[in-house]
């Protein structure tokens, strides 16, 4: 394997790791830990600053995914009609409804902030419900549909 590919793949497979397993960490193992703050105050603003976090912790692996995987594609010829230039165009949409819903879930948190910094708590909760609900378990499903279409392309 040449020099460059396998530090490519290797920040493929950390991206993954990083984007859907801080997903998962966040949505299995600390949300419910924050549903037994009582305070309103007090657990918006840490929902707030734990997505806050997250949400910027992913973006740099967001774009590595993208790179990495495009380079990769290419440098296997995975391209014209064969079928695994039909899965590579799979990933490729997995990866752009993933990283539009993560765009969502960003714009949510801030629209909750605004409401938070303004006390108006009740909006904060409107704003930040969806994200634990749909956004989250959505985006985690694609990782890991993504995640199996890697091993695909591998030629398992
Ligand atoms: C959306 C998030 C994505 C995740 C979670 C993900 C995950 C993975 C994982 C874990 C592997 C390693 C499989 C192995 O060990 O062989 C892999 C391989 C690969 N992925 Fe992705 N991937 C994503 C997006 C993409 C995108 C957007 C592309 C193409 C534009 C892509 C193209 C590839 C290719 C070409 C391989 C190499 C397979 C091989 O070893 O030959 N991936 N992916």
């Amino acid at each position: 394997m040449s020099g460059l590919l396998i530090y490519v793949i290797f920040f493929h497979v950390l991206g993954a790791i990083v984007w859907v397993g801080g997903m998962i960490a966040i949505r299995f193992a600390v949300h419910p830990s924050l549903q037994n703050i009582s305070d309103d105050q007090i657990r918006l603003a840490r929902i707030l600053e734990i997505t806050g976090r997250l949400f910027a912790l992913v973006l740099p692996f967001i774009l590595l995914l993208i790179a990495t995987g495009l380079y990769m594609a290419h440098v296997f010829g995975f391209r014209g009609h064969t079928d695994l230039s039909v899965v590579v165009h799979v990933k490729e949409a997995i990866w752009l409804v993933m990283t539009i819903n993560y765009a969502v879930m960003v714009w949510l948190r801030f629209k909750a902030q605004s409401y938070y910094l303004s006390a108006n708590y009740l909006m904060a909760k409107k704003y930040l419900a969806p994200i634990p609900k749909y956004l989250l378990p959505l985006n985690i499903f694609l990782g890991i549909l993504a995640l199996y279409f890697g091993l695909v392309l591998r030629g398992f």
